[in-house]
């Protein structure tokens, strides 16, 4: 099977690379933006007319949340229009897309674990420009699953892990919010179950979801609280409510994804989340 990544110097896409030596039956083709902009409709439809592609796992995405409030062109061409260049280009190969997409597609209103079936209303641009890209994905792609996900940390690129590390070793007390409730979600986890589930996927498998975030459930300050523990930091973390703090986007304040639909069609096993944690910060 022959594996094109796209936006593959993310944090996920890191870790496909980096997960891609132990899965010898695929051939991997990992792009990035300077190999394949996939807001270029025209280099999009030629990359697949030059190489046979099997299956598609884009990692591409406009990730900043609250960068895209005054991006909005930005977040939509990466987000959404990219998403159906290369929804329609694997359609037309007969491959897989593998989409990864977002519980900001929710409006964080609801008190218990989001399933596949509720209903989305994003509350800001990215969650928009992510639900947007479902539907191109869902309308385009001929053979696609759609893997919602949330929190993605790594000891690859930006995040929020690597955040609290660096500021805590500058401050003596860092504030977090406790107001926004969710799974911090190790990108390693997501990477290896989306390489173990291919060949798993009936062959005319079309817009299915599945939610796929660690186990447990957490605040920002949980989580913030975790890392320091874990790294035996002095530094403090002061709990404070997302009305306290100046961000530009609205995020939700309870986006727990139920992850009841992968275990039960995969029986996939899912870490808990602070077992995650520990694991990606002895690799970092
Ligand atoms: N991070 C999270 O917390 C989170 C949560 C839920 C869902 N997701 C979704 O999961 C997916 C992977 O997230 P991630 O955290 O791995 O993202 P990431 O670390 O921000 O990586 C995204 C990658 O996409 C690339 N990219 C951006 N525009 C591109 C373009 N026009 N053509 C080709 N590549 C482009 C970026 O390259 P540059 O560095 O050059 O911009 C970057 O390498 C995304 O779809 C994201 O929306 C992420």
């Amino acid at each position: 099977m022959q594996i094109l990544v796209t936006g593959s110097r993310g944090q996920l896409g890191m870790e496909l690379q980096s997960l891609a030596e132990h899965y010898s039956d695929y051939r991997f083709l990992f792009t990035d933006r300077a190999s394949l902009d996939v807001t270029d409709g025209e280099a999009v439809r030629k990359f697949f007319k030059n190489q046979r592609i099997d299956c598609l796992i884009n990692c591409a995405g406009h990730t900043g949340v609250d960068q895209a409030e005054a991006d909005v062109e930005s977040a939509h061409l990466v987000n959404a229009k990219a998403a159906s260049h290369l929804a329609e280009a694997s359609g037309k190969a007969g491959a897989l897309m593998i989409h990864l997409s977002s519980d900001y597609v929710f409006d964080g209103k609801g008190c218990r674990p989001y399933t596949e079936g509720d209903s989305a209303n994003p509350r800001s641009v990215y969650g928009k420009s992510k639900l947007d890209g479902e539907l191109e994905v869902l309308f385009n792609a001929k053979r696609s699953v759609i893997f919602r996900t949330s929190w993605l940390y790594s000891s690859h690129g930006n995040n929020f892990l690597k955040s609290i590390l660096r500021q805590a070793s500058a401050k003596d007390e860092l504030k977090v919010v406790y107001d926004q409730v969710g799974t911090p979600t190790y990108a390693q986890d997501l990477a290896r179950t989306i390489l173990d589930l291919l060949p798993a996927f009936p062959p005319r498998i079309r817009g299915e979801i599945y939610n796929y975030s660690n186990e447990g459930v957490a605040s920002w300050y949980d989580f913030a609280r975790a890392i320091l523990e874990m790294k035996g930091s002095a530094c403090r973390v002061i709990p404070v409510t997302t009305a306290e703090m100046p961000v530009v986007a609205a995020r939700p304040h309870y986006s727990v994804l139920n992850k009841g639909r992968i275990k039960k069609d995969f029986g996939v096993q899912i870490p808990y989340w602070r077992d995650s944690l520990a694991k990606c910060l002895s690799e970092i």
